[in-house]
């Protein structure tokens, strides 16, 4: 598939909603992943966040499909600039609590809402379906938007260092 074609074919690859601005988030549910995603992660990876190496083993363990999982996509045009992923925490023993991975935003997008708007998503979506979300960060940027919207930072779990008690 090339860039092209994820243009022209980007409703069959998922929900789309748009910003009303140019800006796309496709919750991808095709078999395939965009190529484009592979530079993404390169580029989350060479800019040191080594946990992005870890986004196509997990995907291909369960490519976050089931009911209140989800792998959120921002395009704008063709050119993929972000993307978030919400699923059943693989750290934990208990089917109630979910994790947001895989947060990352293209360093030429960032600053634009574009991560602000993917956490709003998975927040959407973890409601009914997940009553604990975990997830952890070594950014204290990521850190301020995620306890903006209702992350505690936990000191006391090596596989956490936020949690929240998703509202019925
Ligand atoms: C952290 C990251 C996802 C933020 O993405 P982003 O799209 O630039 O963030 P947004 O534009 O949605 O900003 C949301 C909020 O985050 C905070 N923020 C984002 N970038 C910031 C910066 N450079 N300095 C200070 N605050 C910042 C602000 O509170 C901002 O809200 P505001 O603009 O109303 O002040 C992005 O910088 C990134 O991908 N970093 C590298 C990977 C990473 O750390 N991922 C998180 C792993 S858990």
């Amino acid at each position: 598939m090339n860039d092209h074609s994820q243009q022209t074919d980007r409703h069959a690859m998922g929900t789309t909603t748009s910003n009303g601005a140019g800006v796309e988030v496709v919750r991808w549910t095709h078999s395939e992943l965009p190529p484009s995603l592979g530079e993404l992660v390169s580029e989350a990876v060479l800019s040191g966040h080594a946990w992005a190496s870890k986004f196509h083993a997990a995907w291909r363990s369960g490519p976050f499909t089931s009911p209140g999982e989800a792998l959120f996509l921002t395009f704008e045009g063709n050119q993929l600039l972000a993307m978030a992923a919400i699923c059943a925490d693989p750290f934990v023993d208990d089917a109630t609590t979910g994790r947001l991975r895989f947060i990352y935003v293209r360093s030429s997008a960032r600053r634009r809402g574009l991560a602000d708007r993917l956490v709003k998503d998975c927040l959407t979506l973890a409601r009914g379906r997940w009553r604990k979300l975990r997830l952890h960060t070594d950014s204290a940027v990521a850190a301020r938007l995620y306890e903006r919207y209702g992350f505690r930072p936990t000191v006391s779990d090596p596989r956490a260092t936020h949690v929240m008690d998703v509202p019925p």
